[in-house]
């Protein structure tokens, strides 16, 4: 038998330690457990029912309850639970996988490397750069770029391009060779008067700027997701990834999209860099790879990094790096159903279709005295809260609107999640219908009226 929820709760406060959690508060406040799923819902330990707003951590594309994902798992037990790919082992499911994710890679890609995690892929993106720098005789070229409120995972080297205060204070991060530039969010840091493409012009300005700061010949690679997700939902203003690119091939910059996010249908694209037109050297993807239900990313090199990396590995006698279940048999299984799927349901399709109406709702909050700019592409749709809605004055961080406002959702049944600056992330299973959409925005239409009323009470 369970034991009685309390004691369940109690036992978590005992012994579970929480990312992104506010250790002491969580003493006091305990967990939200939830206890299974269906669809675009979840449900907690007391029944109660949510409509997941953020696909878990943005990866739940295909809803909580795919079957043909646990059968894909299943099978894939089934036949053979692990093997690995280490010294010229291979398994069917990555041989399939890999094959599948060069095919429809946004950029011309020749090989993919499997691991666990976001993190993971770009840690791994790291090594290969420096490697490959090391391997063309260029060992001074080995900084990296991304951006400030970029968020590149939690690795002591990614999470030295994950450029947000609060997962670099006090843990000695950033490392050396990791640098930022400007973050590509029109509304909180364009100038007044300065439109979209002359935002877009000065950031790349920066950017050649700083590259000739540090010196060319010691900078590697830009990272940049196509939409800054988890640092605030910022989208990059028109003509800035063509700019941005244009520096980089000047400078001899390799350029690494990180697809985490975006990638697989989130914007309305199969991949967010056909969405903003990025030519990337190197994609990390993982997340919606495996509809978030076993853990795997991919990182996927171009010939040019490739054609080093073997020169390398022959110079060495190996590829000297590798993860236990980088290319897991069972995840690979589930991530390559979860792509058949994408594919036989038109899932892109659906988000093309079902966007205009879910972004017309989004813009329809925009109106609220709390709320500065609605902002959002395909399923992805982001709330920036403000004190004063003509200069954009943002409440101190005591006041936590963005935590207000996702407790008041949450209340009533409702999961977004409150991001750094208080940016209201939403980004729901990509299988979310027309009449969900309406329910998801219905509910955080009455959250926002009631946090208005809350922090007018408080003022
Ligand atoms: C763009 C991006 N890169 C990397 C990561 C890190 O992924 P993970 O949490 O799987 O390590 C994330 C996670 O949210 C992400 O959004």
């Amino acid at each position: 038998m369970n034991p009685p929820i309390r004691d369940a709760h109690k036992k978590d406060i005992a012994h579970a330690l929480h990312p992104y959690t506010n250790l002491a508060i969580h003493e006091e406040q305990g967990p939200l457990v939830i206890t299974r799923g269906e669809g675009v819902y979840v449900w907690d330990d007391e029944g109660n029912r949510y409509l997941e707003g953020l696909a878990g951590l943005w990866c739940v594309s295909l809803g909580f309850s795919e079957a043909r994902l646990a059968q894909a798992a299943a099978e894939q037990f089934a036949a053979l639970p692990y093997s690995h790919t280490f010294a010229h082992r291979s398994t069917e499911p990555v041989i399939a996988l890999s094959e599948k994710l060069i095919e429809i890679a946004p950029a011309p890609m020749t090989r993919a490397f499997f691991l666990n995690s976001g993190s993971e892929a770009i840690d791994a993106m790291i090594r290969f750069t420096w490697y490959y720098n090391n391997g063309r005789g260029l060992p001074e070229k080995k900084k990296i770029i991304s951006r400030k409120r970029g968020y590149h995972g939690v690795t002591v080297a990614g999470g030295s391009l994950t450029a947000i205060p609060l997962m670099q204070n006090d843990f000695d991060l950033p490392l050396e060779r990791m640098i930022h530039t400007d973050p590509a969010g029109y509304y909180r840091y364009g100038l007044t008067g300065e439109s979209e493409e002359d935002f877009a012009s000065r950031l790349a300005d920066n950017l050649e700027q700083l590259i000739l700061k540090e010196g060319p010949g010691t900078v590697a690679a830009f990272v940049a997701e196509p939409v800054m997700g988890a640092g605030g939902v910022m989208l990059p203003p028109a003509t800035y990834f063509e700019k941005i690119q244009a520096v980089l091939d000047k400078y001899d910059v390799l350029m690494v999209a990180d697809e985490v996010i975006c990638g697989f249908g989130r914007t309305g694209n199969m991949w967010g860099s056909q969405t903003y037109g990025i030519r990337p050297d190197m994609v990390t993807c993982a997340k919606q790879l495996s509809s978030g239900y076993l853990p795997i990313s991919a990182l996927m090199i171009s010939d040019k990094i490739y054609d080093v990396l073997k020169e390398q590995s022959r110079k060495h006698g190996a590829f000297g790096m590798g993860y236990t279940y980088g290319g897991h048999p069972v995840s690979c299984a589930v991530a390559l159903e979860t792509l058949k799927i994408y594919e036989e349901r038109d899932i892109v399709g659906h988000v093309r279709k079902v966007a205009p109406h879910f972004q017309r709702r989004l813009t329809e909050l925009g109106s609220s005295i709390l709320v500065g700019e609605a902002r959002g592409v395909g399923l992805i749709g982001a709330l920036e809260l403000v004190m004063n809605k003509s200069t954009g004055e943002q409440y101190s961080p005591e006041t936590k609107a963005g935590a207000a406002l996702s407790a008041r959702a949450l209340a009533r049944g409702l999961i977004v999640r409150a991001l750094p600056g208080d940016v209201i992330g939403i980004c729901p299973p990509l299988i979310i219908t027309k009449a969900q959409i309406d329910e998801l925005f219905d509910s955080l239409a009455h959250a926002i009226s009631e946090t208005e009323d809350q922090l007018r009470r408080a003022a």
